[in-house]
């Protein structure tokens, strides 16, 4: 380790001593690394594919090219206001930690409590739907394989789902370097297979599916019954959904290196990369779809990209593209997962979560919060038994995760100019803008969230209602309840995020106590084998 690195950990430790912590994790992600968590979890071209099901109805071509455009200007001003609040505050609890040091002391406890569980609803149903969206695709490539003769029932797909699932949580106990060195594997991937997309579908497209200009670029198709306007907007869904989650990088922010620049720079160029890459992508696909668009979306492969490379590529092809695919959502769905269990220690490290003392547990062989992944995967798997209340009702875990994650952004952004505090600008900061892109990003989120507690056809029945606000409301529900129950709720207790520099923690403890235990089996197992 060369002496400026050693210097730029020793700063990043007094920051986060400032800001009232102690080092726990292996400051473990580069830069690039920090941006590759970002980048990965936006998984560009496999999460458009997961989502192209909600743009392609409320508008077809023309929502998936200009919607997908509208939304990521509004989308890159959000990713540019939490990237100022990252700078100045590089801490593992983001959003949370932000919320209570901007907010009056008034209101700043309750606050803090509502963003914090937002974000954790929201991360975990960022996994749930990505792990579901990579279940699907699983199953579409098995009708791909099978010449589209296999359509899979929801039951199957769910058993692949937990499968999915379960694998991430073993992965996120494996320690945060291998993980990191696997980030770059995720970006050039990544990259390849928008490429791909971009360059070789046209080339590869017969005739007879290329679409001209201006149906590429101008035809709205509605399918799903909503006024024009109104789908158009629903369709926002896919980039929404797709450019998420970039909170991520400052969940891992004590894990990185000089964090008060990469962090910043790690959410605005995920955010900018993935929009410009991903409407070359979508207008790619609007060139190269074809214009029977309800075939596209009920043919037996369930997923309309897969279908519009089958008819391109081939079945091989297809296959071999497919395939890559699957694996990019897999990686996305280990970072989601690394993300969220990192956001869960860090609330429950504040005593906020049920089981907080139990959560909030550094496994001293893996170094990694191991009882809070387990926490993320089996919240996940309850999600996933949405499936089974209907063909729509798995949609609410993708809406619930765009929902729930900009109730958790809107909060700090707010508070940060309504209250009287002493915001001091990290080395990343908008200077003039700061407030006007605040206010086009509070007002936007706000927009959208109550967009989306509708349902996404207008024939509401048990089975196509929306369980977002079901979900989101019910858990929002009862943390308030929690929060205000008499003698034993938050509001007696919860101050916020607890400091804990200077206490030596049972987690170090129990760490020392680990590595001690293991060095002996190690010298008794030797000791045996001499024997
Ligand atoms: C869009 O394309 C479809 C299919 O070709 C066609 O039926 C429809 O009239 C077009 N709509 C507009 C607004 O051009």
């Amino acid at each position: 380790m060369g002496s400026s690195q050693h210097a730029v950990a020793k700063a990043d430790e007094a920051l986060l001593a400032e800001l009232g912590y102690k080092q726990e994790f292996k400051r473990a992600f580069t830069p690039l690394e920090v941006f590759g968590i970002a980048f990965s979890i936006i998984g560009l071209l496999p999460s458009i594919a997961s989502v192209l099901y909600y743009a392609m109805p409320n508008g077809g071509p023309a929502a998936m090219v200009w919607g997908w455009a509208v939304a990521s200007l509004f989308i890159l001003c959000v990713g540019m206001s939490i990237a100022e609040l990252g700078s100045a505050a590089p801490t593992s609890g983001g959003l949370y930690f932000w919320t209570h040091s901007l907010s009056s002391p008034r209101c700043r406890n309750f606050l803090a409590w509502i963003v914090g569980y937002a974000n954790t609803i929201g991360s975990i149903a960022s996994v749930a739907s990505i792990d579901w969206g990579c279940a699907v695709q699983v199953m579409a490539a098995v009708s791909i394989g099978s010449g589209q003769t296999f359509t899979a029932t929801s039951g199957q797909t769910f058993g692949v789902y937990v499968a999915i699932v379960l694998s991430h949580g073993v992965v996120c106990c494996f320690g945060t370097a291998v993980l990191a060195r696997l980030q770059t594997v995720y970006v050039v991937l990544n990259v390849a297979l928008c490429l791909a997309v971009i360059i070789g579908l046209p080339a590869a497209t017969p005739k007879e599916y290329m679409n001209t200009a201006s149906y590429a670029l101008g035809n709205f198709t509605n399918l799903n019954g909503w006024p024009d306007g109104y789908a158009f907007i629903l369709s926002f869904l896919a980039p929404l959904w797709t450019i998420s989650a970039y909170d991520s990088s400052v969940h891992i922010s004590e894990e990185s290196s000089n964090a008060a620049t990469a962090v910043p720079w790690a959410i605005v160029s995920a955010i900018g990369i993935a929009g410009i890459l991903g409407w070359a992508i979508n207008v790619s696909l609007a060139f190269c779809m074809g214009s029977d668009l309800t075939y596209l979306l009920d043919s037996p492969i369930a997923q309309p990209m897969a279908q519009i490379f089958f008819n391109s590529f081939g079945q091989n092809g297809t296959l071999a593209l497919w395939s890559i695919v699957v694996l990019v959502q897999y990686m996305m769905g280990s970072s989601m997962m690394l993300a969220a269990s990192r956001q869960s220690f860090a609330f429950a490290r504040d005593g906020a979560l049920p089981f907080s003392s139990y959560l909030y547990r550094m496994n001293g062989f893996t170094k990694t919060p191991v009882n809070t992944v387990w926490f993320v995967a089996g919240f996940s798997v309850i999600l996933g038994m949405l499936s089974f209340a209907g063909a729509q009702a798995i949609n609410a875990i993708f809406a619930l995760s765009a929902t729930a994650l900009y109730i958790a952004y809107a909060i700090p952004i707010t508070v940060r100019f309504v209250f009287k505090n002493d915001f001091k600008p990290g080395p990343f900061n908008l200077g003039v803008f700061s407030l006007p892109i605040a206010i086009i990003s509070v007002s936007f989120m706000a927009f959208v969230d109550i967009v989306f507690f509708f349902p996404t056809t207008p024939q509401t029945s048990v089975a196509d209602m929306n369980y977002t606000v079901v979900v989101l409301g019910g858990i929002l529900f009862l943390s308030v309840m929690w929060y205000y129950f008499p003698v034993y709720g938050g509001v007696h207790w919860f101050t916020g995020p607890v400091s804990n520099v200077g206490k030596v923690s049972e987690e170090a403890a129990s760490s020392i106590r680990g590595s001690v235990e293991k060095n002996l089996h190690a010298n008794v197992g030797e000791a045996t084998v001499e024997a």
